[in-house]
């Protein structure tokens, strides 16, 4: 099968190079003549643990290419996904589908047999009628089918999420868009990956729903934190006890800063705009919304305290600032919130982080970006850990404390026992532990 995808961002360059190793011959299209030049070098845009190998591997063998000529791309293709971003409308919270509709449009101009256009974009219920609407005003004799294929990867584990889902979700309205489906996923099903085959409406609401009920799931936590620091429990023990609960389960209760990324911020935010338009306002999601949003602001209020009520004058050791580890992406992160304050409370901020510098050099100015955990901790008077990446996981505490001036950690994802971080001679700080 000829496979087009359309953009090569976190999700249509996973896709692309994961399709492509499945034994399809893809071509990636972006209209980004950079981003393609890069790829056509064999250099990833992105960060994102084993995608360079993969790509190097089925580009070699001839599955894969790389092009901004979409005219080109589109010759003989049986299937054009749709991967181009879908970020927030300023304003007002809807998602932004001037690329999606932008995309569907272009496509239509360069349909020739059967094709089956799949948008694996995040996009509200009822985008993809929509595309299918605009495919046909431009194209109107086209022999096209439409599908949802929502993406539920995530940066840094993403290949690995690609290559062995929980289940793959398809919205489809006839059995030949089905059947080319099936054929590209086939290795998954030799997997027996589930796949859950929908209408259109229902897979664009999958997306959304599971989306923001993880989202619940974290902002839930992080109140249940902030609770069992006010009472005495402590937060993992709790997370622990409930997450045993199978219809609970373990994941997604670590409490935190907040969450950010891509899109937990964006997908609440467009979902609840949803709910508004339909007069069904969803107002638990409304809620997570602003809990989190407070959320990050209250970070730098426990950073003031744990030192001592006084920025001014003093430095501060950041170990971590992108949305999570594993990844260079930088996009709502609370770091964005965090930082800033802090030099606006008038501190001197150094910034150690293994891939968040190309990104976080323009969004973070004012900083000094230091390679080394250690070195970044000399002479500071504190330190803030806000994504737990694995360089900040194992550091050497005495080494720490003592090349410091002063004794403050604020460790915002639990990363260290309170035990063992006083025992090393802080003033020890985290989340949801008296
Ligand atoms: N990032 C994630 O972890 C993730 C996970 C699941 C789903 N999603 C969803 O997938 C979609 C893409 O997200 P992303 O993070 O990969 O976005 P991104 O911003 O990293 O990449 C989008 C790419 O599309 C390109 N593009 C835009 N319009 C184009 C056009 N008309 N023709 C060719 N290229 C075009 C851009 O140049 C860019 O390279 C979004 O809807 C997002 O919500 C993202």
């Amino acid at each position: 099968m000829r496979i087009v995808m359309i953009g090569t961002g976190y999700v249509g360059l996973v896709s692309g190079v994961c399709f492509s190793d499945f034994g399809h011959d893809v071509v990636c299209v972006d209209r980004d003549a950079d981003k393609i030049a890069m790829l056509e070098r064999g250099e990833v845009p992105i960060y994102e643990p084993g995608l360079d190998e993969l790509l190097a591997r089925n580009t070699a063998a001839g599955r894969l290419s790389f092009t901004t000529d979409l005219a080109g791309a589109m010759a003989g293709a049986g299937a054009v996904f749709i991967a181009v971003g879908t970020p927030t409308r300023r304003g007002e919270g809807h998602a932004d589908l001037s690329y999606v509709f932008g995309a569907a449009e272009e496509l239509a101009r360069h349909l020739s047999g059967h094709t089956l256009v799949v948008t694996k974009s995040t996009v509200p219920v009822g985008t993809n009628r929509e595309v299918a609407r605009r495919i046909a005003a431009v194209a109107p004799k086209a022999d096209v089918d439409v599908a949802s294929n929502p993406e539920f990867l995530r940066e840094g584990a993403a290949i690995e999420d690609f290559m062995r889902p929980d289940r793959v979700v398809v919205g489809v309205e006839t059995e030949r868009a089905e059947a080319v489906i099936r054929d590209i996923y086939r290795p998954l099903f030799l997997r027996e990956t589930p796949m859950v085959v929908s209408d259109i409406e229902s897979a664009e609401m999958i997306k959304y729903a599971a989306n923001a009920f993880l989202a619940t799931k974290i902002t839930f936590m992080n109140e249940i934190a902030d609770l069992c620091e006010r009472t005495g429990a402590d937060v993992q023990q709790v997370a622990r006890g409930i997450g045993l609960d199978g219809r609970i389960g373990p994941k997604f209760l670590h409490p935190g800063p907040g969450y950010g990324g891509s899109c937990f911020p964006k997908d609440t935010a467009a979902l609840a705009r949803t709910g508004q338009e339909h007069n069904r306002p969803l107002r638990i999601v409304e809620t997570v919304i602003a809990v989190n949003d407070a959320r990050k602001r209250a970070m730098v209020d426990k950073v003031v305290e744990a030192m001592g009520e006084r920025l001014a004058g003093r430095t501060l050791a950041v170990f971590g600032v992108t949305f999570k580890p594993n990844t260079d992406d930088m996009r709502e992160a609370p770091a964005l919130t965090i930082v800033p304050a802090l030099i606006g409370q008038g501190a001197s901020v150094r910034v150690c982080d293994p891939q968040g510098r190309k990104e976080g050099t323009a969004l973070l100015p004012g900083v000094t970006w230091v390679d080394d955990p250690y070195e970044a901790a000399a002479g500071a008077d504190g330190i803030v850990l806000i994504t737990e990446w694995n360089a900040f996981r194992g550091l050497d505490l005495g080494r720490l404390h003592g090349a410091m001036r002063g004794d403050v950690l604020v460790d915002l994802r639990n990363v260290y026992q309170p035990g063992e971080a006083r025992a090393a001679g802080f003033s020890y700080t985290s989340i949801g532990r008296a």
